[in-house]
């Protein structure tokens, strides 16, 4: 696939527009609310699309692997924004939840996380995207070294924990809890063939893929 290539020097812009961007909704959101703008309960919508968001950002994140190997297109550099808008995303969804949903009822709270499973796994999924948020730097990549990547991985059970949690947060699963449950398992999939396909094609690639270019990888025959 051949895409035009952004020049190196608009690299850095177009991340922070993608964060830009990707914050948007919260924005927008959140003055919709704060200006009796959203009908019916204020409180659900806004927490759900914070929740969707996060689960809009988890899945992109995992996208972009797949994307370079399967298309040649390396969007690799949008990988942390997307990682950080996810835990962004799902941090405000927790604190509307806590502050806007439950007014700070501590007892609720810990009830709710401990005896209803979709937020205890919700709450899991938060959890552990606590680490991979604060070492998404390039410190800690230099730090870690490999240990890095094993940790990093987590990111696919986080983000099939996040659609176990929609799917049980609805009394009827429906196309939408359905599409995002299927993109996890395709792309965790993926990620289990990978290293195959990987080996298949390699020495047919064109060569290394840089920005929003082809290098697309042929099988062997
Ligand atoms: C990776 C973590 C998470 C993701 C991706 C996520 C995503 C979502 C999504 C997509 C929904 C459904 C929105 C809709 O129906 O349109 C939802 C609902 C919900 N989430 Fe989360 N969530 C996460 C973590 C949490 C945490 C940590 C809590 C609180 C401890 C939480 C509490 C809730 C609640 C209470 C609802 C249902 C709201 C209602 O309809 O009453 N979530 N979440």
């Amino acid at each position: 696939m051949n895409l035009p290539a952004l020049p190196r020097r608009y690299h850095a812009a177009s991340i922070w527009l993608l964060y830009a961007a990707g914050l948007a909704p919260a924005a927008w959101g959140f003055y919709l609310g704060a200006t009796g703008q959203l009908v019916g309960n204020p409180v659900k919508i806004f927490e759900h699309l914070l929740g969707e968001w996060a689960l809009r950002f988890l899945t992109l994140t995992l996208l972009i692997s797949p994307i370079r190997d399967i298309f040649g297109i390396n969007w690799i550099r949008y990988r942390r924004a997307l990682g950080l808008l996810a835990f962004w995303y799902v941090l405000m969804h927790f604190l509307a939840y806590m502050v806007l949903d439950k007014r700070l009822a501590l007892d609720v709270i810990v009830e709710d996380i401990t005896k209803r499973w979709f937020i205890t796994i919700g709450m899991a999924a938060f959890v552990a995207l606590i680490p991979l948020a604060l070492t998404s730097n390039r410190r800690s990549i230099r730090r870690l070294g490999p240990k890095w990547s094993k940790m990093h991985r987590l990111i696919y059970p986080i983000a099939a924990a996040g659609a176990l949690h929609y799917c049980l947060s609805v009394k009827v699963i429906g196309p939408e809890q359905m599409l995002y449950a299927a993109l996890v398992v395709i792309l965790i999939g993926w990620r289990l063939v990978r290293r195959y396909y990987m080996e298949r094609t390699r020495g047919t690639r064109t060569g290394p893929a840089s920005d929003g270019q082809a290098s697309r990888a042929k099988p062997r025959s």
